[in-house]
């Protein structure tokens, strides 16, 4: 039986691996859709580089709807700095052919969800949490429907990667953060603690480049590009794959271990706004905090590039 999952996503070149690699995985994972949401780039554009990367997959069959534009309640920050005015910098890509769904990205969520026996979908989110959580503001009733959210966001120990506290995702949409933290579904959360295990260096980059097909070149050049504001940030050989750890994670969980911890997110101090406060320790008192997140935080990280190779080679 395979895995039925929905990607949530703010297309950017580490998205877009994650999405190639679910779809390489067709035989264990049933991709029911893929919603875009502002982040990394605007949404108009989110929405059109997951179309690009579905055809790059040559999938055409995927549908892709377009969710929200801006946060909850603040204003959209992006990350062209890291993935380029089009978030997808790199390779020169067509314009996609295929065409998105009308129906809103949040309303898929909620109709999927009701759709389909409980507990049989897990989520995806790789980017700002703002369509899940609005979905789960107009829906509550989806809450106990869904089996499993297995999210990119937050750090603890690695820090933040946008400001000195927090990680991109959780910064831009704190608010949306918070509400998936407290709503009682299960989480397991990629932070950069995990994802800064997962670098991809040059010969892990020239890997990529001799996957056999297209898409290893188009990756190759994606990663070419993504790479530069890591390398330059923490003088490192490549950059993190982040959210290509969702995926992993789905396909082969005993790469990563962790440990089921209290997380809660800062939404009242703009000093540390997202700020995702791991208590790694168990110091406080369960009653209060309850342990709410599995929480990543080591990975094997030639075993998950041996994944993401094996994988992928499969791809036109
Ligand atoms: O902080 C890393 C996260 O922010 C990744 O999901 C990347 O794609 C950006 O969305
Ligand atoms: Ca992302």
């Amino acid at each position: 039986m395979r895995r039925k999952i929905i990607i949530d996503t703010d297309p950017g070149q580490d998205d877009a691996i994650a999405i190639l690699l679910a779809l390489a995985a067709k035989d264990k994972l049933e991709l029911l859709g893929i919603t875009a949401v502002a982040g990394n780039v605007p949404l108009e554009l989110t929405t059109k580089n997951a179309l690009k990367i579905l055809e790059v997959a040559k999938e055409t069959n995927i549908a892709v709807f377009s969710g929200c534009k801006a946060p909850l309640k603040r204003k959209l920050v992006t990350a062209e700095h890291v993935h380029g005015p089009t978030g997808l910098n790199g390779p020169q890509l067509a314009e996609p052919k295929i065409k998105q769904q009308d129906q809103h990205g949040v309303d898929f969520i909620i109709d999927t969800l009701r759709q389909h026996p409980e507990k049989t979908i897990t989520l995806c989110p790789l980017g700002p949490l703002t369509n899940i959580a609005s979905a789960i503001i107009k829906a509550p009733d989806i809450v106990e429907k869904i089996d499993e959210i297995v999210l990119m966001g937050g750090a603890y120990f690695e820090v933040g990667n946008v400001t000195p506290a927090a990680e991109f995702n959780f910064y831009v949409d704190p608010e949306a953060a918070n509400i998936v933290m407290c709503s009682g579904i299960k989480i397991t959360m990629m932070p950069l603690d995990v994802t800064h295990q997962v670098l991809t260096t040059k010969e892990r980059s020239q890997k990529f480049a001799n996957l056999g097909n297209e898409t290893g070149k188009i990756i190759y050049h994606w990663v070419k590009y993504f790479k530069k504001f890591d390398e330059e940030k923490y003088k490192s050989d490549g950059a993190p794959l982040h959210d290509p750890c969702v995926i992993a994670y789905l396909l082969k969980p005993d790469l990563f271990s962790g440990r089921k911890i209290n997380v809660r997110i800062e939404t009242n101090s703009e000093l540390t706004r997202g700020m995702s406060v791991a208590d790694y320790w168990g110091i406080t008192d369960e009653k209060d905090c309850p342990r709410n997140v599995n929480f990543m935080r080591h990975v094997d990280d030639e075993g998950f590039y041996q994944l993401l190779f094996d994988y992928l080679k499969k791809l036109p």
